[in-house]
């Protein structure tokens, strides 16, 4: 390989990115594929620059997908809480969700049925037409391709899960917790929305570095010991 040739090798964007980049480009968060010129697109298959999904009732990040406010989801409960988990349908969580629960459902957005694992809002170009041809990578989410869903699906039962859409407790309700530096968005590691625990409180949605896209390494419990006092 001439030298030339070797630069141009290393400045070519088909390559894949190394580890130590962790970017989200290339994670298992990257639907996109080479099948033709729209799904190449990364940042599309969540996030759009304009006509994003206009029915969300959180105010979320340009979302570009369908989120079906039909489902209803279990929250996880005990009687040795001091909070109450609230409905993840109305919190950030709910983006999450929106592919982690595993199951197929359907939004009517400006007149169009769309699937809320299928397809976009918008498509590239001239905007306010839901996209059905922008292929997802399908294994990805189909691993066996049309077998059962992966065990990484949360599902809608969210009652053997960490709780989520939940208040931080103050001191008064529960003094085994640390306070955060930040009544309403937490650590600088440990993100709280609007003072809550959601599903990006513990994961970085754009970030495999820490795998399984964490904020923060949970060595030695490091992660449950931001909030927890055990
Ligand atoms: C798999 C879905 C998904 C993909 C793909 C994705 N994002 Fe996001 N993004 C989210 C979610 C969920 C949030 C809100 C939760 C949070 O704050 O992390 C978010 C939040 C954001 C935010 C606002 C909060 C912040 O972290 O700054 C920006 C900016 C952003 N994304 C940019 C991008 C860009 C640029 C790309 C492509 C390189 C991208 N995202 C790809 C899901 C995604
Ligand atoms: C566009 C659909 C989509 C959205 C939105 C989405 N995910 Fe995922 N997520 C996936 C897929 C697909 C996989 C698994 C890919 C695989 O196993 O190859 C995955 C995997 C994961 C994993 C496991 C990673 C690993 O290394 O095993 C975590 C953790 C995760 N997602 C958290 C989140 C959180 C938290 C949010 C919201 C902030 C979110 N995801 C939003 C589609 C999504
Ligand atoms: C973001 C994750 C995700 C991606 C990407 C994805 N699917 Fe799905 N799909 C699902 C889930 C979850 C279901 C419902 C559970 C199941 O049947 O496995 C589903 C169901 C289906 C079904 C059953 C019919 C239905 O609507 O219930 C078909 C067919 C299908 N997917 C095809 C595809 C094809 C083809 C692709 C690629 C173009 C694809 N999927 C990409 C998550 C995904
Ligand atoms: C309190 C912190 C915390 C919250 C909140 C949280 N997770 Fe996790 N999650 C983790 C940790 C830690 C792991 C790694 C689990 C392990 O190593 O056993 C994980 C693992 C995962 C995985 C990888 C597969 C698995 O089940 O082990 C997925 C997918 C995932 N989380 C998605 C979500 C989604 C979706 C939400 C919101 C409904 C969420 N997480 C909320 C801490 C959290
Ligand atoms: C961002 C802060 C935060 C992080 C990080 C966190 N938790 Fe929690 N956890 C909470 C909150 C808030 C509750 C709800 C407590 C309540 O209402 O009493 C909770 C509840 C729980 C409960 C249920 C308590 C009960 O009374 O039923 C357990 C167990 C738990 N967490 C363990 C963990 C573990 C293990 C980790 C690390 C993987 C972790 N938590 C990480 C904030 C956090």
């Amino acid at each position: 390989m001439t030298l030339l040739a070797l630069f141009l090798f290393l400045l070519d964007p088909m390559v894949t990115y190394p580890p130590w980049s962790a970017s989200i480009v290339g994670s298992k968060h990257d639907l996109s594929t080479n099948w033709d010129p729209y799904s190449t697109q990364v940042c599309a298959f969540c996030h759009t620059p304009h006509f994003a999904n206009p029915s969300l009732p959180i105010q979320a990040p340009l979302w570009n997908r369908s989120v079906d406010l039909d489902k209803v989801f279990q929250p996880y409960s005990s009687p040795t809480m001091n909070t109450t988990p609230g409905n993840p349908q109305t919190t950030v969580s709910m983006l999450c969700l929106g592919c982690h629960d595993g199951t197929v459902g359907w939004e009517v957005i400006r007149g169009y049925n769309v699937s809320d694992k299928h397809d976009l809002i918008n498509a590239p170009g001239p905007g306010g037409i839901p996209d059905t041809t922008s292929w997802p990578n399908c294994q990805r989410c189909h691993p066996e391709y049309y077998g059962d869903p992966p065990a990484f699906w949360q599902g809608t039962d969210l009652r053997d899960d960490h709780p989520i859409a939940i208040v931080y407790p103050t001191a008064a309700q529960d003094p085994k917790f640390n306070l955060p530096p930040d009544l309403s968005n937490g650590w600088s590691d440990v993100k709280l929305y609007s003072g809550r625990v959601e599903c990006p409180t513990c994961h970085q949605v754009h970030d495999p570095g820490i795998p399984p896209f964490m904020r923060k390494s949970n060595q030695g419990s490091a992660l449950c010991l931001t909030c927890h006092i055990k």
